[in-house]
């Protein structure tokens, strides 16, 4: 049977109160609906038709794609009304209502649903709560059928005693679904076209309501305001860490970790609190990661240690080097085997090879370093003339000394020393040394001022 997929976003989401649509509000660096979208999407769906209204410009323009149809709700008048928008554009067999708001529903509990949806049966994704408030409650008759459901504000006090509630969630036949929803009427305690009265016409009509529940509650917890999404975004991130866990990382404390972005782990990875990876991240076997390190896009090889309040952005760490504390690798920065930066040094768009050393307090932009060099402490690369970035070259085995200025464009040959305080601004061929600072005077008898005495 082909699938069509709905996922209802057009609320305002009043109580976030924010200009951002409440859908393209992030958990783990990721629009809400964004999650909802590929979820939907590993369910190979003939289409997947998104509803829109508050905010539509924006939620459209951020998450624009070839295989999603974008439906305005010009008023939001229920959610029945909202399924509604998109009934022009269904023709495949069955349909499965998602919601932009709830991010954290996973594609086996779907799986489990859609097997349920035929087109004899409805079938409806339900969840036990301790607190059932606010959710729209199932009403079962004696044997346990499914009969309707009952909103919050329509129910009778005997009624709102239930604590199975509705999720939205469900799988229903097309063209019945889209009968029923031409039949809806708003005539309830909100004056909305509810989507939950299709259960009633249903069963009215014959068909069975099936249901299934979620492996846990949160999975259809949607995020109403701050709180709410803070919890789920929690709840994410542990399901995350579990699973990395799994995988032979060991998380010093999976409560203070946080991935926003695709992460893929080698084994006996250690991690230390309080680091969050976002983007591309790939780290391989033996990694350690040292406390309050923040990692976007970037390679970990092999053995590589990155020591605490580390920040790295596009870089890549060869085998066996160790990065910081207190370092700061920005994109374009490449790190061979056994390379060693240490604390208060900024790289951009530099290569250095096996075995290069730079301690402390150095910046090194737009440069090419040689194997086994050592850069000097607060050595800078002046790569930037207020205009144009320039780069340096240094070969193998060169000393940089202490201090030095290394103005851009400039080479420095294989072998090659500077005097450590040095500006250099021109070659130091290979095997050289290069010393460019004033030389030292010595002024004998001299007088240090003296303190002027306030009468
Ligand atoms: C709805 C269900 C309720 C269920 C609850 C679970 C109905 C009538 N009630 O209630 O049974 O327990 O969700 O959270 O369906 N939306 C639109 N257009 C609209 C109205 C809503 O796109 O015109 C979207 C909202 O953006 C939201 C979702 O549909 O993502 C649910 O709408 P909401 O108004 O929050 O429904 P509830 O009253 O919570
Ligand atoms: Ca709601």
């Amino acid at each position: 049977m082909s699938l069509e997929i709905v996922i209802l976003a057009a609320g305002q989401g009043t109580r976030m109160r924010s200009a951002l649509p409440k859908v393209l509000h992030p958990v783990a660096g990721k629009p809400m609906l964004a999650h909802v979208i590929d979820t939907a999407r590993g369910l190979s769906p003939s289409r997947i038709h998104v509803v829109i209204g508050h905010g539509a410009d924006l939620v459209r323009e951020r998450l624009q794609a070839d295989d999603l149809n974008f439906v305005i709700q010009e008023q939001q008048l229920g959610t029945g009304h909202a399924v509604a928008q998109a009934a022009p554009f269904l023709s495949a067999d069955k349909v499965l209502i998602l919601y932009g708001d709830v991010p954290l529903i996973e594609q086996p509990t779907l799986e489990r649903l859609m097997a349920q949806a035929t087109p004899e049966q409805l079938a409806l994704l339900t969840v036990e709560l301790e607190d059932p408030t606010g959710y729209g409650r199932i009403i079962r008759e004696d044997a346990g059928e499914v009969q309707a459901i009952v909103e919050q504000k329509d129910a009778t006090a005997e009624q709102r005693a239930i604590r199975e509630g509705n999720t939205g969630i469900l799988a229903a036949p097309r063209e019945r679904l889209l009968g029923w929803l031409s039949r809806l009427s708003n005539s309830n305690a909100q004056g909305e076209y509810y989507l939950t009265d299709v259960i009633a016409m249903a069963v009215g009509d014959g068909l069975r309501v099936a249901t299934a529940q979620p492996q846990v509650a949160m999975e259809t917890q949607g995020a109403n305001d701050r709180l709410q999404l803070s919890e789920l975004e929690r709840f994410f991130q542990l399901r995350v860490a579990r699973r990395l866990m799994a995988q032979g990382v060991t998380l010093i404390d999976p409560a203070r970790f946080d991935v926003r972005g695709e992460v893929s782990v080698g084994r006996d990875v250690s991690i230390d609190i309080n680091v969050i990876l976002e983007g591309q991240v790939e780290i391989e076997d033996d990694v350690q990661i040292g406390p309050n390190c923040y990692i976007k896009d970037s390679t970990l090889r092999r053995g590589a240690i990155i020591k605490a309040n580390s920040h790295l952005d596009g870089a890549h760490v060869g085998p066996d080097s160790d990065v910081g504390p207190f370092a700061r690798l920005r994109p374009g920065s490449v790190l061979e085997r056994q390379v060693h930066v240490g604390n208060f040094v900024e790289l951009k768009n530099a290569h250095l090879q096996d075995g290069v050393k730079v301690g402390h307090l150095t910046y090194l932009g737009d440069s090419e370093v040689g194997a086994r060099s050592n850069i000097g402490a607060g050595t800078i690369t002046c790569n930037y003339d207020g205009a144009n970035k320039w780069r340096t070259t240094i070969g193998e085995d060169v000393f940089i000394g202490s201090n030095n200025s290394l103005v851009a464009p400039v080479d420095i040959g294989a072998g090659a020393t500077t005097g450590a305080g040095s500006t250099i601004t021109a070659e130091v061929p290979a095997g050289t040394l290069g010393v460019g600072r004033a030389k030292q005077r010595v002024i004998e008898g001299w007088k240090r001022p003296e303190k002027i005495k306030k009468s």
